[in-house]
């Protein structure tokens, strides 16, 4: 039989998971479809709720609902705890749903296996101290970089993130102004400002001819922080469709235990060697 799993957020519309979970069930021959629902915040419980009694699979969670989320899982997997965040539930044999997140997982896997970046004992820094970042922390220290800097607008908000994740290593948690004089490795940004056209002001000295700079948005252009970076001479720039498609594969080998190859999906993704305005078209 079919098995059904699919994707809820508020909007949902622009989501391309539908695309990327159907190309993976395409080159590994699982059986299944994969759906998009709109589910405004009011509704996401009672919702979800009849998805899975409609005998849903799986589900793959996006804005607004990540957080609110759990509430519907039976358990929390120890990365969804640290993390703060679902985007993943997954329906066991049993019936009980185990609330999981990818999104770390899928950073570091782009970063590692993709980009080739050897994160041990590196500096990193990241600009924003909010859900996106909060995701990420956990997976980045597995790979034991030197330390970790949290900048942000508001830098109450990383100190507090800095002071909960405390116990993975070194981390440190300041405000944008306070970066100056210091350089960093892998610069990552994890804000919202580019989803609204603005460019925080990063100070310049951030990044050397070394540095890779990753922005955890994606679009068919630069983004702002991307043009940013390559303005300022860093050594890479990447934007986040690698880790869009590594945390989509993650998620469907927790649901079939078969992980996909991403390779010849990432190989066609906007700015890569061989992307094609195909590829392109599929995923805008
Ligand atoms: P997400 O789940 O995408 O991380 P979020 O929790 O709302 O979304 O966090 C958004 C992050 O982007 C925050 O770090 C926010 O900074 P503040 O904590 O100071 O609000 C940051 N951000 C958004 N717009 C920004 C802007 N124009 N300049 C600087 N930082 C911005």
């Amino acid at each position: 039989m079919t098995d059904r799993y699919g994707v809820i957020g508020h909007p949902i519309a622009h989501s391309k998971s539908p695309v990327i979970h159907r190309l993976f069930a395409e080159a590994t021959g699982q059986d299944l479809v994969y759906e998009a629902w709109d589910i405004a915040p009011e509704d996401l419980i009672e919702r979800v709720r009849q998805l899975f009694a409609e005998g849903i699979r799986g589900l793959n969670v996006t804005v607004p609902h990540k957080t609110e989320i759990a509430r519907v899982a039976s358990r929390l997997s120890s990365r969804a705890e640290l993390a703060g965040a679902v985007n993943t539930l997954i329906v066991h044999a049993d019936g009980s749903i185990e609330g999981d997140n990818t999104d770390g997982a899928g950073l570091v896997n782009d970063l590692r296996q993709n980009l080739r970046v050897r994160l041990a004992g590196t500096r990193i820094l990241i600009l924003g101290a909010g859900g996106a970042t909060r995701g990420i922390v956990p997976a980045l220290f597995e790979t034991r970089p030197r330390d970790i800097v949290i900048a942000n607008r508001t830098p109450e908000k990383a100190r507090e993130l800095a002071r909960d994740f405390r116990l993975l290593g070194r981390i440190l948690g300041c405000q944008f102004q306070e970066l100056g004089g210091q350089n960093f490795d892998l610069v990552i940004n994890a804000t919202s400002a580019g989803l609204h056209g603005e460019l925080p002001p990063f100070p310049p000295s951030i990044l050397g001819p070394g540095t890779l700079c990753y922005d955890l948005s994606y679009s068919m252009h630069d983004t702002p922080f991307v043009a940013w970076a390559r303005e300022q001479g860093a050594g890479r720039v990447s934007q986040g469709w690698g880790m869009l498609v590594e945390q989509a594969a993650e998620s469907f080998y927790l649901w079939r235990g078969v992980r996909p190859d991403t390779k010849p999906i990432i190989a066609k993704l906007p700015g890569a060697p061989g992307a094609t305005d195909t590829m392109q078209a599929r995923l805008a």
